[in-house]
């Protein structure tokens, strides 16, 4: 994107406002993962190949570790669901937070709404109860401003929020860089997107709607663009967005308090409700969600970084093949493997590698701890924590 010199200034820029505190942390976690047939909260799935570190463990130490490394706290604030809250936070409690402070790692439900049938009618779960589903991730907006978390940022003076979801066993989102050339361009909301994989991957697309930008659901582009190609062969649509924001708090109290609030999307999905006999069955049901990336074309200034999917994207999505915990272990024991060999360490062959971002969470924090001396741990499995 910039020149070295701008992005060693953004990287600062981004660093210095971690070291004032001014910075929080947001995950959505309160999806069902149906696709990939979970009972629980998906951020308790184990990927981490050598140490089987949860998701949730994951996200707690790239937070912890840049506690550590800018010596100010990063609140965090999950958004759970009306299915996973209990079991998100006793989660949690079970593991002490995963040595984060407590008291900075923050739990709310996002709302529940009916679903209806493809008549529009109500439908019930139980004999007392209609049926809901969890408002989409686009709930976080309104959750946020609704249980206070956007006041208390406020009194903390918390001036950006750096979001992802809870499925990326790679994701980087409390990255210097990224922050610092969102602030840099004065954005009120931030992205982060890969080149997609081919045209058929289960990504949004980011781009430019008239002179504003948005993200279009895979399911909602046509067959005909998600193919398109530009002069040079590649997919014309490649912004394949992997969900990591950074947004302007001022910004979400513009969007979470209400003016500005988000569409609704409908998705037909097989909903196991009761008749009126009160047996259950599963039948064809409309569900409605809102996703935080319609936010983006209300900022009045946008950021869209372009980053390495074999650096910041392997989803959690499917039970096996593409986006599955196998392709999550790979990806993470690649991303080891190059550090290492990065900063000139040969690692053996049959060596699997996992780092956990408490030992380093970049590249080249990687290098500088090769650099002060490594020893190659025991056996064909490292696991790298410190
Ligand atoms: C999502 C994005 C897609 C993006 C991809 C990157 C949507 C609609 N699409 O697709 O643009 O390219 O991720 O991986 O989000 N969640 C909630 N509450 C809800 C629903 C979901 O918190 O009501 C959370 C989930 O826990 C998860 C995330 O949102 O962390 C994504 O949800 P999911 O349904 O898996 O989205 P995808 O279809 O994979």
């Amino acid at each position: 994107m910039g020149s070295p010199a701008e992005e060693v200034e953004a990287i600062q820029r981004g660093e210095d406002l971690l070291r004032l505190g001014g910075v929080a942390c947001v995950t959505v976690a309160g999806g069902q993962a149906s696709r990939l047939g979970l009972d629980g909260p998906k951020g308790a799935f184990g990927v981490g190949p050598v140490s089987g570190a949860t998701l949730f463990q994951i996200l707690s130490e790239k937070i912890l570790a840049a506690h550590r490394t800018y010596g100010a706290p990063l609140p965090w604030w999950i958004m759970t669901s009306e299915g996973n809250d209990a079991e998100t936070r006793a989660f949690f409690a079970q593991h002490q937070h995963f040595g984060l402070d407590p008291g900075d790692v923050r739990f709310f439900a996002q709302r529940m709404i009916p679903a209806v049938d493809p008549h529009g009618k109500l439908l019930l779960a139980s004999k007392s109860q209609l049926f809901r589903n969890p408002n989409g991730h686009g709930g976080v907006l309104s959750g946020l401003a609704e249980t206070g978390a956007l006041d208390e940022m406020a009194r903390r003076r918390i001036e950006q929020v750096l979001t992802c979801q809870v499925d990326n066993a790679l994701v980087d989102f409390v990255d210097p860089l990224f922050l610092g050339r969102h602030i840099a361009l004065g954005a009120e909301a931030s992205c982060k997107v890969v080149t997609k994989r081919d045209a058929g991957e289960k990504v949004g697309v980011i781009g430019l709607r008239g002179a504003k930008y948005g993200c279009i659901e895979y399911s909602d582009l046509p067959a005909s663009l998600r193919e398109a190609r530009d002069g040079e062969g590649r997919l014309l649509f490649r912004a394949g967005n992997i969900a990591v924001h950074a947004f302007r708090r001022d910004f979400l109290e513009r969007v979470g308090g209400g003016d500005l609030s988000l569409p609704y999307h409908r998705a037909k999905k097989k909903l196991t409700v009761i008749d009126e006999h009160g047996r259950a069955h599963e039948r064809e049901g409309i569900k409605f969600e809102t996703f935080v990336f319609d936010a983006l074309p209300r900022a009045h200034r946008v950021l869209v970084q372009e980053v390495l999917r074999e650096e910041e994207f392997a989803p959690v999505k499917n039970r096996d093949g593409e986006d599955s915990p196998a392709s999550a272990r790979e990806a993470i024991l690649a991303q080891g493997r190059r550090w290492l060999e990065c900063a000139g360490i040969a690692v053996p062959a049959d060596a699997e590698v996992e780092i956990s971002p408490l030992w380093a969470s970049c590249a080249a924090e990687a290098a500088s701890r090769v650099k002060r001396g490594f020893a190659a741990p025991a056996g064909r499995r490292w696991y790298l924590r410190a």
